[in-house]
């Protein structure tokens, strides 16, 4: 089927020399036996504190322009470096099992969303030394959201996926985050 299209005048040689690319090609591929993808749920919450003595998210660049609403905490165009700790329950002394590192940036002109990069690493259990990557919008005012896993490390290699957030505590400092992941990877 491969070769319908080949026009039948066609010098022998030529056709031939196709069929054997195709081959080659074959002989590359098959030993390739798919691997088979698991799906993981995850859940846990993350912590950032924003301010006091042992800040987890810190603004590295406030935005170079006086237009903004100096009233908001995250003024358009501030940049964020965050390493917050992922617990098991919603207290934070309830068994850290890895953290959150990366940069969040306040990316919309309203301040209702944060655009985070941020790579999720385990520390505890199967995962330990795997990681999740998260690249995604995060309309930090709706009450629950979903941000998109794009990748992931060691156990998550190739990891594709989604997390549904819900914010479980908020006060001026600290912020409490309920993560539902599900990770499809191999
Ligand atoms: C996680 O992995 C690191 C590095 O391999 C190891 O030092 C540590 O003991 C492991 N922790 C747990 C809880 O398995
Ligand atoms: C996570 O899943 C649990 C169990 O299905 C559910 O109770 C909880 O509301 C979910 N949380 C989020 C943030 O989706
Ligand atoms: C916010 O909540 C945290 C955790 O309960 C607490 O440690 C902190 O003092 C609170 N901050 C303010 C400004 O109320």
């Amino acid at each position: 089927m491969y070769f319908h299209t080949i026009n039948k005048a066609e010098p022998m040689g030529r056709t031939l020399m196709l069929a054997w690319i195709l081959v080659l090609c074959l002989w590359q591929i098959l030993p390739c036996v798919p691997k088979v993808e698991k799906v993981t749920n995850l859940h846990f919450f993350l912590h950032e504190t924003t301010g006091g003595a042992d800040p987890t998210a810190v603004m590295v660049a406030p935005p170079d322009i006086t237009s903004n609403d100096n009233s908001s905490p995250v003024p358009f165009g501030s940049v964020f470096a965050i390493d917050d700790p992922l617990t098991v329950g919603p207290e934070r002394n309830s068994g850290v099992i890895g953290n959150a590192q990366g940069l969040g940036v306040s990316a919309s002109k309203d301040t209702t969303t944060v655009v985070l990069y941020l790579d999720f690493g385990f520390t505890k259990g199967k995962f330990n030394g795997s990681s999740i990557s998260i690249f995604s919008r995060n309309p930090v005012i709706e009450k629950e959201r979903e941000l998109s896993v794009v990748g992931g490390r060691g156990k998550f290699r190739m990891a594709k996926g989604f997390a549904l957030l819900k914010t479980y505590f908020l006060n001026e400092t600290t912020v409490i985050v309920e993560y539902n992941v599900t990770v499809i990877h191999y």
